[in-house]
């Protein structure tokens, strides 16, 4: 690509294309492959050395750079919207996930084609406003308020939904293009080996996007259960209130309600603590599932780059080149397959604590409807007594009728979560397998390559 864009145009690359670079612990470029170097406008030699500022956009808010920065150098992979500049002065945007390696970084990006780009734009903009008038801590302030009108608690949040949104857009597009392209490319067997592991790495983590997916419904039914029981216990805590109000109001025959009441007042209570310890499981199972979606968004995303990479480097056509960019592929390697092993192995680490907290929600549930029983017990006592009962200064039936009321939705209630128990502890089962499937791709597309090279 030669540097004919004028300033302040889009530079415009395929949705196809993936770059990367890698930086050395300060953030100089150490190694970028074809596209990087292509969008960029500059040459390799300008670019080696050279601190990745190099293709800065002053649009770009500081802020942006700053949570990048203390995101990587705390050993956590961050996924964030960069505006560069390429050298002719023009623009494009990327969707950029940065890995730490060791002391080093790995950066890989793609084309954000979702309907987050526009409003990161915007958001942006408005950023780079407070930033100037403000400083950057102000700016801070003003994207956690602005993502939690989004509806997003933080940038993580954020950044890992943007990024899912972004690989499904990207495929769904990438779909249409192969619907209309032959097989005509793949004429090297190597190539179609290469293929056939990234097609079969696919495969695998869109089968663990749906399966996140279906967690996180699940969850959201669960946690929906225990919020609105949760809501309800105000009302059936001042009922047994009111029992014990009019049981004291007739005297002696009240006094068995009134024992009734309270024995249903401490079930009550018990079963609002279990319900919080639900509660706050769910939280739990929802921070996992942003681990699960971030981990697998940076696999399936290594896993396109490492074929898109081999590919590039496979079609080099002077043989000297080929040889050069074979080092640097058995270089990159290391790189990549130590990555997606430390992945895996997060998933892994994430998918086993998630696994033990289903398992403690059954014990959960077990113990909350023993209290269940207990309230349906203490409701029939109830009618009983109530019945004795000769003043008709109160209606007694009518409060037992919703104390019984309340064990029925109670128990509706922990058949759901039951249900929902059994289904998300289902899909965590086929988590494990299909992970290792995609990371066996990774290594497979690299040995294949490594291995094969003299034929090429
Ligand atoms: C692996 C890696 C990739 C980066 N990629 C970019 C990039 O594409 N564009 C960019 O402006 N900054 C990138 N940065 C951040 C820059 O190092 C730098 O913080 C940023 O350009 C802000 O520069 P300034 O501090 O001079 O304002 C990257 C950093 C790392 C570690």
């Amino acid at each position: 690509m030669k540097n004919t864009v004028p300033l302040q145009q889009e530079r415009k690359f395929n949705i196809k294309e993936l770059f990367f670079s890698t930086t050395n612990e300060k953030g100089r470029i150490e190694f970028g492959n074809d596209v990087f170097v292509n969008i960029s406008g500059y040459t390799k030699e300008e670019l080696v050395g050279a601190p990745h500022n190099i293709i800065r956009h002053p649009d770009m808010p500081k802020l942006v750079f700053k949570i990048l920065w203390e995101t990587i150098q705390s050993g956590k992979i961050i996924a964030a919207y960069v505006k560069n500049m390429a050298k002719d002065g023009s623009f494009y945007w990327v969707m950029a996930v940065v890995f730490p390696v060791g002391d080093r970084y790995l950066s890989v990006r793609l084309k954000p084609t979702s309907r987050y780009r526009d409003i990161i734009e915007d958001a942006y903009k408005q950023l780079l406003e407070v930033e100037k008038k403000d400083g950057v801590e102000a700016a801070r302030n003003f994207l956690d308020t602005l993502l939690k009108t989004l509806g997003f608690k933080s940038y993580e949040e954020f950044s890992v939904k943007a990024l899912l949104a972004e690989i499904v857009a990207r495929d769904n597009e990438l779909k249409k293009i192969h619907a209309h392209e032959s097989e005509q490319a793949l004429t090297n067997e190597l190539l179609r080996m290469i293929s056939a592991e990234s097609k079969a790495a696919s495969k695998y983590t869109e089968e663990i996007f749906i399966r996140i997916s279906e967690l996180e419904k699940s969850n959201s039914i669960f946690s929906g259960q225990t919020k609105s029981l949760n809501e309800k216990f105000y009302d059936f805590q001042l009922l047994s209130l009111n029992i014990q109000v009019f049981s004291s109001k007739i005297g002696e025959q009240g006094r068995s309600l009134s024992v009734i009441a309270q024995n249903f007042n401490a079930l009550v209570s018990n079963v609002s603590e279990h319900l919080g310890q639900f509660e706050i499981d769910a939280k739990k199972i929802d921070e996992a599932n942003l681990i699960f979606t971030k981990q697998i968004c940076a696999l399936k995303l290594l896993t396109d780059m490492v074929d898109f990479f081999v590919q590039e480097t496979l079609h080099a056509t002077n043989p000297e080149e080929s040889q050069k960019r074979i080092n640097d592929l058995s270089e990159i390697s290391n790189t990549f397959t130590s990555l997606a092993r430390a992945l895996t192995n997060t998933f892994s680490a994430t998918r086993l604590e998630t696994f033990k907290l289903i398992e403690k929600f059954g014990e959960l549930n077990k113990d909350t409807r023993k209290l269940v029983n207990g309230i349906e017990l203490v409701s029939q006592i109830g009618y009983i007594e109530s019945a004795r009962i000769t003043s008709q200064e109160v209606d007694f039936k009518h409060s037992i009728d919703t104390m019984k009321k309340f064990s029925e939705i109670l128990r509706d209630s922990l058949h759901v979560i039951n249900q929902n128990t059994g289904s998300i502890l289902n899909n965590l089962s086929t988590f494990d397998a299909h992970i290792e499937e995609c990371f066996q791709s990774v290594k497979k597309i690299f040995s294949y390559s490594l291995e094969q090279r003299k034929e090429i």
